[in-house]
């Protein structure tokens, strides 16, 4: 086989953050800039010699080129076999269940999430190990000292393989095969959820909408629900994956999925819409006139998982990030299951899904999933919310009021604020720090604050410890302020400011979500100076 060692000069920036590495789309075209990473994987994993690996992206601008040229580079890294979405099109959670069905070494997942795309945009990499999950910290450490040190990687010169026919290729002792993107992920979906049930909702006068944002999940949507459950044609909107996402944000919030939002918001009545992100591991769930937070979904969902076929047999336990509000954390005690806290990011529940401590588990920022794969699940949220429609006959509102009066309503929201200067954030994580030991006991806003901390998680499978995941400021009422900074964003720096306030009475379910946190975001700007230190009026996005 004629392999290319090519010389090179190592990148010091390739770090991965909380999914992988993302930089921009330009940053990502430097010479060998993409190359040298993927060098680093294959150094970091010798397994993938002779193994199998899973490769797809979602579509964005540069993934074409990308899987070419991962693939030049795996036939000269040894690598047996390559199951590639047509088009180069997997989303990530069908990449994660290709994995561990076909029980691949790895995969490597080309997305930058909800982050834009076009030449202009974002590009991102990502390695999954052989359990389907994103790679651990210890990992992406490794593929970081990699390619700190990189000084040669290797590739051979073979044609392009044509990524849009499915079919089987040979080239230089790899073999390529090119599959259908959605068929092992619809037959999935099958197994978990009551489809007989959803068809007949659908069949009645239950009106649904769902929005693949141009992104990965159209082809998997329009399969799902038009083809395989009866829903109307037409219902999933922005069906084509475009490169630039049709020059939109990708991340279903309410920000971003605006027409969606005029549809759910309007006389003309819609029972339920739904929205996936750039590679379709989120979900927003709304209802009519109806907004879920993503942390009453999942809360939701442990509360009503005996109701849905794959999860009949109960649940083994739930995790959460930590800056996820604690409404799940009310159902795991009526439950009597674990509820675990987790830092921000998917990979941390890797284990304790490998594990079988967890059946569920889920984010605030639009991410829910389950032991059936080991990444979060857009359409999975979606078709849940389905079924459980379907068997309980009430509306999504209805729903999740019942909810609220059963467990209490936890107030959420998060504040963005994108593109800062990365020392002016940094200085207000410093000063928050300082403020550590003098705030427990201090009133502030008349609220009474009782913990001040970095968050540390103690990995109770592997016994790791990972530290600075967040500053929690935690109030005696049970309120919750969180400061983070992004690991995903690519300009600057990104604040995040989570606000959480719990009421149990029902009288008071009804508020604005903002005016309920007042109080809060009031003393989030007392302590940590946010305009001052950011310059800026108000967050660029609130969800
Ligand atoms: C963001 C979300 C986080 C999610 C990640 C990948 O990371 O906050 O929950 O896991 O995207 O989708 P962040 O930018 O906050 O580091
Ligand atoms: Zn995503």
């Amino acid at each position: 086989m004629a392999v290319e060692t090519v010389p090179c000069t190592a990148y010091e920036d390739q770090k991965p953050g909380t999914s992988g590495l993302r930089k921009s789309v330009r940053h990502f075209q430097q010479p060998d800039y993409l190359q040298t990473f993927v060098q680093a994987i294959f150094n970091a994993v010798p397994e993938l010699r002779g193994g199998l690996l899973v490769l797809g992206g979602d579509g964005r601008y540069f993934n074409r080129e990308a899987i070419q040229v991962i693939l030049r580079m795996a036939a000269a890294n040894g690598v047996a076999r390559i199951l590639v979405g047509k088009g180069g099109i997997l989303s990530t959670p069908a990449a994660s269940n290709l994995i561990r069905k076909y029980q691949a070494t790895g995969g490597i997942i080309l997305s930058a999430s909800h982050n834009p795309g076009g030449p202009d945009g974002d590009f991102g990499i990502k390695y999954n190990s052989s359990n389907g999950g994103p790679a651990p910290e210890n990992l992406t450490n490794l593929f970081f000292e990699h390619a700190s040190k990189l000084s040669e990687y290797y590739i051979t010169a073979i044609q392009p393989v044509p990524l849009d026919k499915p079919g089987h290729y040979e080239i230089e002792g790899l073999r390529v095969e090119v599959i259908d993107p959605v068929d092992d992920y619809a037959e999935l979906m099958a197994t978990l959820f009551d489809f007989e049930r959803i068809r007949a909702l659908l069949a009645g006068d239950f009106s649904l909408r769902f929005d693949a944002m141009h992104a990965v999940t159209g082809p998997y949507a329009q399969r799902i629900l038009e083809q395989t459950l009866g829903a109307a044609r037409g219902t999933v909107m922005h069906f084509e994956p475009l490169a630039d996402f049709g020059g939109h944000h990708p991340d279903p919030n309410q920000a971003h999925a605006r027409e969606l939002m005029e549809l759910l918001y309007n006389p003309r009545k819609v029972d339920f819409g739904a929205a996936s992100d750039g590679d379709g591991d989120r979900n927003m769930i709304l209802g009519h006139y109806f907004f879920v937070t993503p942390s009453d979904s999942l809360a939701i969902i442990a509360a009503n998982a005996h109701l849905i076929p794959g999860y009949r047999n109960g649940l083994k336990g739930v995790a959460r990030s930590m800056p996820t509000s604690q409404a799940v954390d009310r159902v795991a005690e009526k439950l009597g299951i674990a509820c675990h806290e987790t830092p921000t990011g998917w990979k941390f529940f890797g284990n304790l899904l490998d594990d079988g401590q967890i059946t569920l588990c889920g984010e605030e920022s639009f991410g829910t999933g389950s032991d059936h794969i080991r990444e979060k699940d857009g359409l999975w949220a979606v078709l849940f919310w389905l079924n459980l429609l379907a068997v309980r006959q009430e509306s999504v509102e209805d729903i999740v009021r019942r909810h609220w009066a059963d467990h209490g309503r936890h107030y959420y929201s998060r504040h963005d604020y994108e593109a800062i200067a990365t020392p002016a954030a940094n200085t207000l994580m410093t000063h928050l720090r300082q403020q550590f030991d003098e705030l427990p006991g201090k009133v502030i806003h008349g609220k009474t604050v009782c913990q001040a901390d970095d968050f540390t998680y103690h990995d109770p499978v592997d016994h790791s410890a990972s530290h600075h995941q967040g500053i929690r400021i935690l109030f005696e009422d049970g309120a919750r302020l969180i400061f983070r900074l992004s690991g995903t964003g690519t300009q600057g720096a990104t604040l995040r400011l989570y606000l959480e306030q719990y009421e149990a009475d029902v009288k008071n379910h009804d508020q604005d979500v903002q005016a309920a946190l007042a109080p809060l975001i009031q003393i989030a700007e007392t302590l940590a100076l946010i305009r001052t230190f950011t310059g800026r009026d108000a967050p660029t996005v609130i969800t």
